[in-house]
């Protein structure tokens, strides 16, 4: 399957459909409407959606996001979410590689993320894209006391790293 796709900020008449897709990606303890507006308040957030094209309605359909926060060299991956109508497409891969394609161009040097220790879908989304595991936090979320582990990338602007990601973006342009 190849559908079109588009990167785009987040903006607030996108928060409706941001908060259908928050709560069936992440149940009852994501994210609720106000923590987005406080987000997009926030000077140092960095939001996207990936929407696509629908054939049908002849529009486009935001299908997840992305948020970050970016203080100078360092990023700060707050939340990410494909609707599960769209997971297993290669969306949340293209969105986080363009994100990352951004990073690189805007001179960030780390990157950093934490994920629920049972959350193997995503670490593996991360690893594929040169997150390494750097650290736990012990019984981090509040809901379940579950770790976090920690995940990141400190080689943004390294040569290597800069031609592995061109690779990925090459190797999947033709894909989603
Ligand atoms: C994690 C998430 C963002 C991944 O997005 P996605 O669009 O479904 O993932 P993609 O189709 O782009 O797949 C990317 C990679 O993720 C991994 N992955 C995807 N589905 C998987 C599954 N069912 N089991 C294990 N790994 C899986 C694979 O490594 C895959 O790469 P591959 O297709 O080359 O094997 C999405 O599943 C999601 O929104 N989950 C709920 C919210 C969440 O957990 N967010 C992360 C918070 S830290």
């Amino acid at each position: 399957m190849k559908n079109h796709f588009k990167m785009s900020r987040l903006l607030l008449e996108d928060l409706n459909r941001v908060c259908e897709i928050e709560l069936s990606a992440q149940g009852e303890n994501g994210w609720k409407r106000q923590f987005f507006i406080d987000e997009l308040n926030n000077l140092y957030s960095n939001y996207w959606t990936i929407s696509i094209q629908d054939q049908l309605k002849q529009e486009n359909t935001i299908v997840g996001f992305l948020g970050s926060h970016i203080v100078e060299e360092e990023g700060f991956i707050t939340n990410l979410a494909i609707d599960p109508k769209y997971q297993g497409l290669g969306y949340g891969k293209q969105l986080l590689l363009n994100f990352i394609n951004r990073l690189i161009l805007e001179k960030v040097k780390f990157l950093t993320l934490e994920v629920r220790k049972s959350n193997l879908k995503a670490q593996n989304l991360y690893k594929k894209l040169g997150f390494e595991i750097k650290g736990v936090r012990k019984k981090y979320y509040p809901d379940t006391k579950e770790d976090a582990l920690i995940m990141s990338i400190d080689t943004i602007q390294e040569a290597n790293f800069q031609a592995f990601i061109k690779t990925l973006k090459d190797k999947f342009s033709n894909k989603v």
